[in-house]
């Protein structure tokens, strides 16, 4: 399973980049505004970081970069997807999973230009970015669990809707909006293609307090040892 950060800000992208290999990027409204930067610039940022570690293109390192959400015509949605997708690519378009979203996404396949269906919240959502070939489709756990939901039947329906009809691998799971190593293990164990999560939710999960303790056991058993030079 494919880890992307979940995450507008160049320095923690590169810190997850150097540190654990991540294979992607989602970034959406919130989280360029929590850069504290301009749109454009911010995604030039992620235009220049994969031309600096030479992993250009959606197929080497996605880059999800959403439209802007005011957006409801599925004209204007295809021409602002356009003029983002010519700066990198890397990019691939996020749209929201309405009926505007997905004529636009269906239009922009055909184009050539890659589509991430999001904030799809339903397994008949997650059938329709299939249908119409989007590379990516985004169901949210983290919301759907706050408000008191059990996402794992929900990953397991889209991931067996996929498998009955071929759409597996062609248009990819991101499980969106992971908060925590349990969501993790969840989306894994029904096969989810990949999980999305901020920095510190992967720092988290691959924590345990038995691998500290058993350190300092070993290091004193080391210390108690003999080591010949
Ligand atoms: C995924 O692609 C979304 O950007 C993300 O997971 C949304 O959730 P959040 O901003 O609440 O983490």
């Amino acid at each position: 399973m494919k880890y992307f950060l979940d995450s507008a800000k160049i320095d923690e992208i590169r810190e997850a980049y150097d540190t654990f290999g991540i294979d992607g990027i989602t970034t959406n409204p919130n989280h360029i505004m929590n850069s504290g930067k301009p749109f454009y610039t911010v995604i030039g940022e992620l235009a220049d970081f994969v031309k600096e570690k030479g992993i250009e293109g959606w197929d080497v390192f996605p880059i999800s970069v959403e439209i802007n959400p005011h957006l409801d015509d599925a004209d204007e949605m295809v021409a602002m997807a356009e003029k983002i997708s010519a700066m990198c690519k890397n990019f691939v378009i996020k749209i929201p999973c309405t009926q505007a979203g997905i004529t636009a996404a269906r239009r922009l396949e055909m184009k050539g230009i890659r589509t991430n269906l999001t904030l799809v919240f339903s397994p008949s959502q997650a059938l329709i970015a299939a249908k119409n070939h989007s590379l990516f489709v985004s169901p949210f756990i983290g919301w759907k669990e706050n408000s008191g939901e059990d996402c794992a039947q929900y990953i397991n329906d889209i991931v067996e809707i996929y498998a009955n009809y071929g759409y597996l691998g062609e248009t990819q799971i991101i499980c969106a909006a992971v908060r925590n190593g349990k969501q993790i293990v969840d989306c894994a164990v029904a096969g989810a293609d990949i999980v999305t999560a901020g920095l510190q939710v992967y720092k988290d999960s691959m924590y345990h307090p038995f691998t500290d303790l058993g350190l300092t056991r070993f290091q004193n058993a080391w210390d108690k040892t003999v080591t010949e030079e």
